[in-house]
């Protein structure tokens, strides 16, 4: 058992309310996957990666010139496409580039390609200036020139969120840099939220492109979009949020390949004890770093630059592949746990209420959960306290077992290979399966005193069920809320097959008679059509 993990096997003992563990946790499930990236905006973890030789990198560009040194490559074509300004007449440029050896990149987790402020720049803003600045939220320039600056003598060719190559001629090929058939720029209207005169990014400004010497034969301004709501009408755009999409979900965009033993997190308390307090009772999505310490920031570049330099390392880590782990468990859990709160719902039923039979309920709830415990259920685990039905020590074991099933040999193990990275993670694992079986042992063990005293009977009943029903749908649902998997996000009913849904991220929000987006809200996924017209449907 890790030092930093509790270890009693106490059914009632609930995380603290400071606890990160599973926010690492999530954050490690998450990494370079759109849906939980969009879901929650805000990074908070840093990452060294490798994008391999023989990727693929596209860029779009106003005008056949070769970018003279840092730009924005994308992975998806499509994405590049929406850079591929022009006009009909003269059309617009694509270059294609491969990479020739492994390009070092730092990526961010997060949004961090949406221009918005409240945290979505957090991380990039420490890295690049020691605090956050919104002021420079709009400012892509700047923020590339300065990273790739920090990133100089340190061996990072890019960072990713978007990538920001630091020079596209460094380690690429040039696959092709074609001339291509164009339309009209993106059409986007003002929203509410941001004040008139914010500069725009690069993504509109094609003068932003190439900071090169001033090019000859301009072509007349295009128009000068504020951040907007792009009104989703041509298939440009739209093919934009179907290559996004193709990432939603694990392992998200395979094409860089994150180093774990090196994560920097912020969650880490022991590296970032100044952004504990301010977390409590703040749900993932409004987690902000502003409020860093100077210490703290101090010790994110100590351990930046160990991992970054290879002679600094304490060593090499364990091998463990953190990302396969954190997978079995999201498998193991996610749709059970999601089922599970449908039964409680009565929903096999027809819904709680009067007339409603609630010893089906109990019974198919407990024997669900037993089942999802099997592996653990020792032989020996039965109720022993005839006198006190409510003293459920007897199940610990299965609780510990439950518990530290993925983690307790990887840590006697490896120990000693471990690095502070790792054993983070370790810990995350540990102290998210642990509520996970926190909570469904109790309920186990309930339904185990329950039946042993033959109290889920048909008929004459000493025991109130429906409160048994409710007090366990409210642990289900809390637990749910606690580990905030985004996997529970998502479109009910499920689309049509024309459609698909959509999570709306910036600057893709649908301005239509469902009225403006709200930028506040944890997003609401809704489906959206995969063929013109590009509307989101009317649902009843
Ligand atoms: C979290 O809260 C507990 C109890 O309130 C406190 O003892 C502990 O020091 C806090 N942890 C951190 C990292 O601040
Ligand atoms: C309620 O469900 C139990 C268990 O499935 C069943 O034995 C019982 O007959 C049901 N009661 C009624 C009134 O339908
Ligand atoms: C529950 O039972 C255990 C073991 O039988 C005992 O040690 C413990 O004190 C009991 N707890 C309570 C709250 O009575």
């Amino acid at each position: 058992m890790s030092p930093k993990s509790d270890s009693t096997w106490d059914l009632d003992q609930r995380p603290l309310a400071n606890a990160t563990g599973h926010f690492v946790f999530l954050s490690v499930a998450s990494f370079l996957q759109h849906w939980p990236n969009t879901l929650y905006r805000n990074g908070h973890n840093i990452v060294p990666g490798t994008i391999p030789r023989g990727t693929l990198l596209y860029h779009g560009a106003l005008m056949n010139k070769f970018p003279s040194h840092h730009d924005w490559v994308a992975t998806d074509p499509e994405h590049a496409n929406l850079f591929c300004f022009g006009n009909e007449e003269r059309g617009c440029w694509q270059l294609t580039l491969m990479a020739k050896r492994e390009l070092k990149v730092l990526y961010f987790d997060g949004n961090s390609a949406a221009k918005m402020k409240d945290g979505v720049m957090d991380s990039q803003d420490i890295l690049i200036w020691g605090e956050s600045r919104p002021d420079y939220v709009f400012d892509e320039p700047r923020r590339i020139t300065k990273l790739c600056e920090w990133g100089k003598g340190r061996g990072v060719d890019g960072f990713v969120s978007e990538i920001m190559l630091c020079d596209l001629s460094e380690g690429t090929h040039v696959v092709s840099f074609l001339n291509l058939h164009t339309k009209e720029p993106l059409i986007l209207a003002q929203p509410p939220t941001v004040a008139p005169g914010t500069p725009y990014s690069h993504h509109s400004a094609p003068t932003d492109l190439s900071p090169g010497p001033p090019q000859e034969d301009p072509l007349p301004p295009l128009p000068q979009p504020q951040l907007g709501v792009i009104l989703l009408n041509h298939h440009k755009e739209f093919r934009v949020l179907e290559s996004g999409s193709w990432h939603n979900h694990y392992p998200g965009d395979s094409r860089i390949q994150l180093d774990l033993t090196r994560l920097i997190s912020f969650y880490d308390t022991d590296l970032f004890p100044s952004l504990v307090s301010g977390r409590v009772g703040k749900p993932r999505r409004k987690h902000r770093l502003e409020e860093i310490a100077k210490d703290d920031v101090r010790r994110m570049y100590k351990r930046l630059d160990e991992g970054l330099d290879p002679g600094e390392r304490e060593n090499g880590g364990s091998g463990v592949d953190w990302k396969a782990i954190v997978k079995v468990v999201t498998n193991r859990y996610g749709q059970r746990l999601e089922l599970l709160q449908y039964v409680l719902k009565g929903n096999l039923e027809g819904g709680l209420g009067e007339g409603q039979n609630y010893t089906a309920i109990v019974l198919d709830a407990h024997d669900y959960v037993s089942a999802m415990l099997t592996p653990y259920a020792i032989h020996t685990a039965v109720p022993r306290h005839p006198q006190d039905k409510t003293n459920l020590s007897w199940a610990s074991p299965v609780f510990k077992e439950c518990s530290t099933a993925h983690t307790a040999s990887i840590e006697t193990v490896f120990h000693s290979q471990l690095t502070l990275s790792e054993r983070l993670i370790l810990d995350s694992i540990q102290d998210t399966t642990k509520e996970i079986c926190r909570v469904l042992v109790r309920i186990w063990a309930e339904g185990m005193v329950l039946k042993s005293h033959k109290l889920i009977s048909p008929g004459d009943n000493p025991i109130n069920l429906p409160e048994i029903v409710r007090r366990w749908k409210e642990r289900i649902l809390g637990l749910m809320e606690w580990l905030a998997w985004d996997t529970w996000t998502t479109c009910r009913p499920i689309c049509r097959f024309e459609e698909m849904c959509y999570l709306p991220t910036w600057p893709f929000f649908f301005q239509d008679s469902q009225g403006p987006p709200d930028l506040d809200d944890l997003p609401k996924p809704y489906c959206i059509r995969r063929l013109p017209p590009y509307t989101r449907p009317i649902t009843g």
